[in-house]
């Protein structure tokens, strides 16, 4: 996902917009920049690469300017080049926007400006964008409204807001002009944009992490909302010039939880942190006194959830295979007919949305896009919809119903890890909420309580065997191609470290479940693959194990997930991973670390960045 910072205040705008891009570097980047007003003058500074790059290309530029506009690209249209990097400037020179998001229509608006004397430098979309406004802004009819006092500042913001009313897509932007050295302004649709209310300056982002540092007042624009920042304040309006009036947050975000703490990277520090951050995702939420789940976020939506008559699942990636484990819970705990779908396939199926069906979208980052849009089609065709969410304030909270945040804190790192145990624990608590409210006694309630309470000193005992997986990861990190296969609950584990492994290690890596080896996939086997069973003990225990008899037989590498004590699986294992006996519905929570741990060291040893890997965004918000 690509990033936005812009400032406008009483400081020197560089160092303010190069430390909040490092804030936004965990999201996936491939080129950076800035531009900045400088004593009347429009200074940009681009570099493909890092945000080291563009610092040693801002290390000659003096830059005293206090109104600046920066950016993080993760390319979708054109390469990862300096001239495809943000700002984009339009044909004058003059003004300059950073966009986030993509322009559906950009290739007839470039056509249609081109015809009207534009010209273009770059491949991307968003530098329509800046021709749009500049066309807007010098188009003489346009009548100085305001008088020549703030004769230019409304014509900025009238041509930026008729050059957005033309896009279809999404955007997050920021735009400034040389001509109007004192003015910001920014708008949304689709992609996030927080307005930071600094003592006598803005801060301007994509993302509160930029701003934290600066303030904690912000304002979250809405799709189609606009802000203009000047030194004196800021008005918010819609793109059809309709006032806004802004809602003053405050932002839930502590710096402290983004730093290292002594980890070599983010993704260490999110796996090794999951006892803790399970604990801060299950506080307050099983109550000792009443013996209850309580989920404040959909309190008041509780007859509904005992009415429903289905619950309809959305999400991607991790998330989707977090959905899948809630499948399986939804029926098994609450009886309830449960169905996780794709979201960007859901959003396109036509799907069929009974009365009293219950939707709920997974997002770690609550940007998403075609989780988003999933969303919305469900709202669209009446269902009630809920977010399991961990970025406070996101899009996707701010757009449902109603929700549950998971509390596990910011996730930096790009592959999700704790994110993905906190969706767990969520999906869990709210099968046995709805299940309480429905066939569920309370004694049985307060069974399944008792054992997720110990689920987060139990994944303490699971991380103490990172060495041996690291000695695992050392022996096999060669190997190109790897199945993972487990039954049930272990299905979408198995399907979960396969991607982690795939998204850090390049290995190629595919999850299954167990059974389906004999139709076809057994082909593959061979004494170079390693095959990883997810395999505790279970109400499919022996089903599996029938399976590792199949690969066995065949040669295959064999690596289990296995419960503590079982001495059977290590009669067919070349390693074993252990994790401590648990209730079969919260065994995931458990299962997935040694994967994780897995897959870290096994991206470590083949050299690879693993908190920012090749190719990938923390956040897709792109279709
Ligand atoms: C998971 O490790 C990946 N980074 C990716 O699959 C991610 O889970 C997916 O893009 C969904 O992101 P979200 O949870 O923020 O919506």
């Amino acid at each position: 996902m690509c990033g936005i910072v812009a400032y406008l205040g009483d400081k020197k705008a560089k160092p303010i917009l190069v430390e909040g891009l490092k804030r936004l570097e965990y999201r996936g980047y491939d080129s950076a920049g800035l531009a900045v007003i400088d004593h009347g003058r429009l200074q940009l500074v681009r570099s493909a690469g890092r945000i080291s790059d563009l610092e040693s290309c801002l290390a000659e530029q003096e830059l005293e300017g206090s109104l600046g506009i920066a950016h993080t690209r993760w390319a979708t249209h054109g390469a990862a080049t300096t001239e495809n990097a943000h700002p984009h400037l339009d044909h004058t020179g003059k003004i300059a926007i950073v966009h986030n998001g993509i322009i559906e229509n950009f290739a007839t608006l470039k056509k249609w400006l081109i015809s009207k004397g534009c010209t273009f430098r770059s491949e991307t979309d968003s530098e329509v964008i800046a021709n749009l406004i500049s066309l807007f802004y010098y188009d003489e009819s346009q009548s100085d409204q305001a008088g020549p006092d703030r004769g230019l500042e409304i014509r900025l913001e009238t041509a930026v807001r008729l050059a957005l009313r033309e896009l279809d897509g999404t955007y997050g932007i920021a735009v400034v002009s040389s001509e109007v050295p004192d003015v910001l302004i920014a708008a949304r649709r689709g992609s996030p944009m927080v307005v930071g209310l600094g003592d006598g300056e803005f801060i301007v982002a994509s993302d509160a992490a930029a701003i934290v540092k600066h303030t904690t007042q912000a304002i979250y624009l809405g799709d189609n909302e606009m802000v203009v920042v000047t030194r004196d304040g800021y008005r918010t309006i819609t793109i059809e010039n309709d006032p806004v009036a802004a809602k003053i947050e405050q932002i839930e975000y502590s710096l402290d939880r983004l730093e290292l703490d002594g980890y070599a990277h983010y993704m260490a520090k999110e796996i090794f942190e999951q006892p803790q951050t399970l604990a801060d995702c299950l506080k307050g939420r099983l109550d000792q006194t009443s013996g209850q789940v309580v989920l404040g976020g959909i309190a008041s939506l509780s007859r509904e959830l005992v009415r429903a008559h289905r619950i309809g699942i959305a999400a991607c990636g991790t998330a989707w295979h977090a959905g899948l484990v809630g499948e399986y819970l939804f029926e098994q705990l609450a009886q309830l007919p449960a169905e996780v779908d794709y979201a960007s396939e859901f959003r396109y199926r036509n799907p069929i949305i009974e009365q009293d069906t219950v939707f709920i979208v997974i997002s770690q980052s609550g940007e998403t896009l075609d989780t988003l849009a999933a969303l919305q089609e469900a709202k669209e065709r009446g269902a009630l919809v809920l977010g399991i969410v961990n970025s406070v304030g996101s899009t996707i909270a701010r757009q449902t119903d109603a929700g549950i945040y998971l509390h596990v804190g910011p996730e930096i790192g790009v592959a999700s890890t704790k994110a993905f145990t906190g969706q767990l624990a969520v999906l869990t608590m709210l099968a046995l909420y709805i299940a309480r409210r429905r066939r569920m006694s309370q004694q049985m309630l307060e069974h399944y309580i008792r054992a997720l309470r110990r689920i987060p000193e139990q994944i303490s005992t699971v991380l103490e065997q990172s060495e041996y997986i690291h000695q695992v990861a050392q022996e096999y990190h060669q190997r190109e191609n790897w199945l993972f296969l487990g039954r049930g609950y272990q299905f979408p584990v198995a399907l979960e470290g396969a991607l982690k492994l795939k998204e850090i290690s390049y290995i190629h890596a595919e999850g299954l479940p167990a059974a389906e080896m004999k139709h076809g996939p057994i082909a593959l086997i061979t004494p170079e693959m390693p095959v990883v069973f997810v395999a505790p003990k279970s109400s499919q225990y022996d089903k599996v194990m029938g399976n590792v008899e199949e690969v066995k037989a065949r040669g295959g590498i064999i690596i289990a997930v296995a419960t503590e004590g079982d001495e059977t699986i290590r009669d067919y294992a070349d390693h074993v991973f252990t994790v401590p006996d648990t209730l079969e519905e919260l065994q995931p929570m458990l299962t997935v670390i040694p994967l994780q741990l897995l897959a870290y060291h096994a991206a470590l040893i083949r050299g690879h960045d693993v908190d920012k890997p090749r190719n990938l965004a923390k956040s897709v918000t792109v279709e």
